[in-house]
């Protein structure tokens, strides 16, 4: 099962987040990270990260920018808005070139090690289908703003009309916080 998760790393003194979708095994996680993000950067030299367990409209604010409160674990930046946060050692990297509908692409297959974790004291809202809707907007945002990625027209013209379609809901169930985060995400695509 893929688990979607915020995952927080640390280089020349920057913190980094981004919503990475992520398996777990026993003690170990096990990530696929794109060429091109500052994440795939970051641990191609760092051998510390923390995957943050967060709230569904953490992960798409995670998409759009790195700015947080942060909270440290021997050095490893972790989200002060995590229900708990988990501290790997990366004890494998694999590279694999890998070629599917988005065009060729650089994959590297990071494996970390469990050396620690936090329980937060943060209580969970109930759910609101603008939560789901709005992890889906990030995920094709996330598609379509990667300049790394080719996506036929056809495709594109499909991510178009579904992202569309979330935020015409999002409009009408979700907070005022899902509908800002779901417009900056539109507007950043040149959308609204
Ligand atoms: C729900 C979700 C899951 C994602 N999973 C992955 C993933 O498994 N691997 C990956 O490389 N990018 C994944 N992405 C895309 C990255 O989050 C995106 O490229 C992000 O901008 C990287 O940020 P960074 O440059 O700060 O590392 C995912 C995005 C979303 C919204």
């Amino acid at each position: 099962m893929i688990n979607e998760v915020v995952v927080a790393t640390r280089k020349n003194s920057k913190d980094n987040k981004a919503p990475i979708g992520v398996y777990f095994k026993d003690k170990k996680v096990i990530m696929h990270l794109f060429y091109g993000s500052h994440t795939y950067e970051n641990l191609l030299t760092e051998d510390y990260f923390s995957v943050n367990v967060v709230p569904p409209i953490e992960i798409a604010k995670a998409v759009l920018d790195d700015n947080d409160e942060y909270l440290y674990y021997e050095g490893i930046p972790y989200l002060k808005s995590s229900y708990y946060a988990i501290f790997y050692k990366v004890v494998k990297r694999e590279f694999v070139d890998r070629e599917d509908k988005f065009g060729k692409n650089r994959l590297m297959i990071i494996e970390g090690e469990e050396i620690g974790r936090i329980y937060l004291n943060n209580t969970p809202k109930p759910y609101n289908r603008a939560d789901g809707l709005l992890v889906e907007m990030a995920v094709i945002y996330s598609r379509l703003s990667n300049k790394n990625i080719n996506i036929d027209e056809n495709s594109k013209k499909e991510m178009i009309e579904d992202i569309k379609k979330y935020f015409s809901i999002i409009k009408k169930v979700g907070s005022r916080e899902h509908k800002q985060l779901a417009e900056t995400m539109l507007r950043n695509l040149n959308l609204l």
